[in-house]
């Protein structure tokens, strides 16, 4: 079995998986939401320390299963810094007194394949990536056979779903509570510009849409001047916005390329109302939609150790001294070739 290490953001997990039938025998995530909650967003100094809690702690748990590893994952890129060292560190001292490989998972490679959990993996796959961190569409073809088809020139979708909900002071973080909010909304009250919508560019950009809805909220007054119903409708209308951009694009990615599976992973996948707008795209161009379990949506370790369960056939194994957090800027590819 292989034991995988998540501690790119704000959750700390541990999973062990069974090589051989991907079997998930262990699992537990920690989040530190509530605690960041206070500060609008993820202070990574706080995050760090919290790991180094909680880590230590799900290990324990985790104790039974630890005579019989054949290696350890653990991811390494893209994420914070401070709290990336927090789990290499456990990983490689794992490694180090188990005598046993040590596997470096990139965290988005890691979302591709929460689509696999306790299943065959199905290649080739093209997938809409909506995180926190990034918005992107990927051709899947390998472990190591990743294209970058489409990305965003600046915000990622989560993140302007946290932007909406933090200019309405309603919390963090702001996808889950926007899309509860939208359900009470009129999505055609504000009309939002649907970014790039006259562009031929095949990339997404979110940044003018949140400007357009700082507006809109300073036109009501800003947030304390709203109704619980502004608020519902703007939400509506921003994520219907959001929603139309991202299937316009995937459109133009779906007329080049003849990959029938199609799948949508990361934090924001968990939203139903973008789930049933792919499923009616999807019809539409005689494609299949997959999704994984809202349970694995967000980060969490059995997806890095399902994707590390590849990896180690293929032997994609670091010695410990190699294996380093991967810097990257915000809005580059993170690296994911
Ligand atoms: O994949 P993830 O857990 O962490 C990163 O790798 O970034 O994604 C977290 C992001 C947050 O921005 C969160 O607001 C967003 O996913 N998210 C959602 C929903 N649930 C989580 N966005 C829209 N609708 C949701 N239901
Ligand atoms: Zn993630």
């Amino acid at each position: 079995m292989i034991l995988s290490i998540e501690s790119s953001c704000d959750d700390s997990s541990i999973a062990i998986t069974e090589i051989d039938t991907y079997k998930l025998l262990f699992h537990k995530k920690i989040s530190q939401e509530q605690q960041h909650a206070a500060y609008g967003g993820v202070v990574p100094e706080l995050a760090s320390r919290l790991h180094a809690i909680d880590l230590p702690n799900i290990l324990e748990e985790a104790r039974p299963y630890l005579n019989d590893l054949k290696a350890v994952a653990i991811t390494n890129q893209p994420g914070l810094g401070v709290t990336l060292l927090e789990g290499i560190a456990m990983a490689k001292a794992i490694a180090v007194t188990q005598a046993i490989p040590l596997i470096p998972v990139h965290h988005l490679k890691g979302h591709i394949y929460s689509l696999f959990i306790e299943k065959e993996q199905k290649l080739p796959l093209l997938v809409l990536l909506i995180s926190g961190g990034h918005t992107q569409i990927i051709r899947v073809e390998g472990l190591e056979q990743m294209t970058i088809l489409a990305t965003s020139m600046d915000d990622s979708v989560g993140e302007s779903f946290d932007k909406t909900a933090k200019m309405m002071n309603l919390g963090y973080p702001g996808g889950s509570i926007i899309e509860q909010l939208a359900t009470e909304g009129d999505a055609d009250r504000f009309d939002f510009p649907v970014p790039l919508r006259n562009s031929k560019l095949i990339a997404f950009s979110l940044s003018g849409l949140k400007n357009a809805v700082r507006l809109a909220i300073e036109g009501l007054g800003g947030a304390e001047a709203m109704s619980q119903q502004d608020k519902c409708d703007v939400a509506a209308s921003f994520q219907k916005a959001v929603t139309l951009h991202l299937l316009q694009k995937s459109k133009k990615i779906f007329a080049q390329e003849p990959i029938k599976d199609f799948a949508l992973v990361g934090g924001a996948s968990a939203n139903l109302y973008i789930r049933q707008a792919y499923e009616k795209l999807c019809e539409e161009f005689g494609k299949t939609l997959h999704t994984a379990p809202l349970r694995y949506c967000s980060d969490n370790a059995a997806m890095i150790g399902r994707y590390a369960v590849e990896a180690y056939h293929q032997e994609l194994f670091a010695h410990p001294y190699e294996v380093d957090i991967v810097t990257t800027q915000k809005h580059e590819s993170g690296g994911l070739l």
